[in-house]
């Protein structure tokens, strides 16, 4: 059994979850890829699409790890967008500094994002895709996103959901016993065994509304794909 088990402690994660990334960050596109069958990537285009970014707008990444989401921001945004790209991980930011070469917009830098190096009212669109659910605490980094967005802004969530119907068992017998056996067999037992246990201690879709209404959010909007296995919500500031 992985050591996982012993130093994962959802309550408080972040050394463990850096180590982590920082010993994953060369294989992390490779892993996501087989773990996913690619559809990642549909995904993470789809959500994209949802944004509507005007010209000029300023949109922070957080937890950009090697830098999907800038990348699509790039791609899908006015050219005068500017997009700020931010993770704690030096290593997972050298791969996305590597694979920036074509994007003129984009400015990757090192930053907690429970604690974000930005004045308030900074962006207008502040999105983490796949990293809410790797912070210490959701309340803390949600009030931090909306300190630095701006007000009739949009903080963007993609991550891991609590899926629905009948695929849905067979999908967490996929993440609990298939996936760990992927990560083991390419030599990176943690992440995999983290994934199902972070997965678990995330709070569902529903949840997730609750707790943006307890925060006052003005409106949310929640994308379901692959019957949920993928939740996104769009939340108005
Ligand atoms: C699963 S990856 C997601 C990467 C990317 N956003 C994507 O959608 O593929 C999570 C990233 O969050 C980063 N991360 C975790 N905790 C963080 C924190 N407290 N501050 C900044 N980055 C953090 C990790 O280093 C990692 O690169």
């Amino acid at each position: 059994m992985s050591n996982t088990f012993l130093k994962y402690n959802p309550k408080k994660n972040s050394a463990f979850v850096y180590q982590m990334f920082e010993s994953l960050a060369a294989k992390y596109d490779l892993m996501n890829n087989l773990i996913t069958f690619g559809l990642h990537k549909y995904i993470k285009q789809h959500a994209i699409k949802k944004i509507s970014v005007t010209s000029g707008s300023k949109i922070l990444d957080i937890c950009t790890g090697t830098g999907d989401i800038a990348f699509l921001l790039a791609e899908n945004s006015p050219a005068e967008t500017s997009i700020t790209a931010v993770d704690f991980s030096p290593k997972m930011l050298d791969i996305a500094r590597q694979k920036a070469n074509k994007y003129s917009n984009i400015n990757f830098l090192q930053a907690d994002a429970l604690n974000l190096p930005f004045t308030d009212n900074s962006f207008d669109v502040s999105i983490i895709s796949f990293g809410l659910r790797n912070l210490n605490d959701i309340n803390q980094a949600l009030q931090e996103f909306k300190r630095i967005t701006k007000k009739d802004g949009y903080i963007v969530n993609i991550d891991i959901g609590k899926p629905s119907g009948f695929l849905a068992p067979f999908i967490r017998l996929y993440f609990t016993y298939i996936v760990p056996l992927v990560g083991k067999c390419l030599g990176n037992n943690d992440f995999y065994y983290y994934l199902p246990l972070s997965a678990a201690s995330f709070p569902s879709q529903e949840k997730l509304l609750l707790i943006y209404k307890e925060l006052d959010f003005k409106e949310v909007k929640n994308y379901n794909y692959l019957s949920g296995i993928i939740a996104q919500q769009i939340i108005k500031v």
